[in-house]
């Protein structure tokens, strides 16, 4: 009988590769960047199982590199839109992910980036670091309050409602715009349409998947729908703002600063006129970045994966209509 092979497009957290290890024979990608894509092609052929990043654009290409062997594909992440799921499920490939894993790491991300936006932390680094701090003055970089300010979620899924919990600590107003999401008795929290979000909230945070509805849904319309003071905060996907369009709002200060932890493309290059901006707070894409949720994430991952290479039902799917 031949071995169960695996393809692991990155190093992960030995938590899960430690499991994927004692179960199977795991092809490892070991360098800091992703596989090219026509390693990908070629480490692929012939495996049971693949786990892959979002940095990995895997299509029915892919699929039909690794042959008919393929049984699971394993997302190392809670969002899919790197995945061709119509062309997994088309194949009957179970594709898993991982929710839940980075829910809390995310949110205090979120947090910590919408308090660093909002009170200019990282602008006031700089201009210490820079040697620029003369004396305490009356009007040295002042920003905008947190406590008591109307928080706008757009998505109030796990992630949303974890910021709203933290939104609550702050006194904070809070607003979501989910068209799928169902009311939470427990979180103080009023759902309104996407242009009353837009007109009455101080801060705004994106907790949306990238879809072909939620693409550019921040974009220079939106943009000029919101406060002149407003905050625009966002670890779900780059591709949800419209980067040219925010760097003319940001630019001409029509809102009054931005805090990405995801951009579109990513990276961002050195030269990308954002990063010329003071008023934006930029990280790069570590939301879930924390020793326990990393270490989470690789579990869940690995469990998705040894579970579709038994035949068994993924624990987590995105596509569970393979299993009719
Ligand atoms: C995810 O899991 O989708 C996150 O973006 C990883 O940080």
């Amino acid at each position: 009988m031949k071995k169960t092979k695996v393809f692991v497009t990155r190093i992960i957290p030995d938590k899960g590769l430690d499991l994927i290890k004692e179960f199977c024979e795991a092809d490892v990608w070991e360098g800091e960047l992703p596989p090219p894509r026509e390693e990908l092609l070629r480490r692929v052929q012939g495996v049971d199982g693949l786990l892959c990043l979002l940095t990995d654009r895997i299509d029915g290409e892919v699929m039909d590199a690794a042959g008919e062997r393929l049984k699971v594909i394993s997302n190392y992440a809670v969002g899919f839109d790197n995945i061709d799921v119509d062309a997994a499920t088309a194949r009957g490939i179970p594709v898993g992910n991982t929710p839940g894993a980075l829910t809390d790491a995310t949110a205090d991300f979120a947090f910590a980036l919408l308090m660093s936006a909002a009170r200019r932390i990282p602008e006031g680094e700089r201009f210490v670091r820079d040697g620029k701090w003369k004396t305490w003055g009356p009007m040295l970089l002042l920003g905008m309050d947190v406590w008591g300010a109307t928080l706008g979620l757009v998505g109030f899924g796990r992630i949303g409602k974890a910021v709203a919990r933290r939104a609550a600590g702050f006194d904070m107003r809070v607003l979501y715009y989910d068209p799928h999401a169902k009311p939470d008795p427990q979180l103080k929290a009023t759902p309104v349409d996407f242009e009353t979000l837009l007109a009455e909230s101080d801060f705004i945070s994106l907790h949306t998947p990238l879809t072909p509805d939620t693409r550019h849904l921040i974009d220079a319309e939106a943009l000029s729908r919101m406060k002149p003071t407003a905050v625009l905060v966002n670890t779900s996907r780059g591709a949800v703002v419209d980067m040219d369009a925010l760097y003319e709002a940001l630019r001409d200060k029509r809102i009054f600063a931005a805090a990405l932890d995801v951009t579109d493309p990513e990276p961002l290059p050195a030269n990308h006129p954002l990063l010329t901006l003071e008023n934006l707070v930029i990280a790069p894409h570590i939301a879930s970045a924390s020793v326990t949720a990393r270490g989470n994430m690789a579990w869940m991952a690995a469990n998705n994966l040894i579970a579709g290479l038994k035949g068994e039902r993924l624990p987590h799917c995105v596509n569970p209509q393979v299993y009719k």
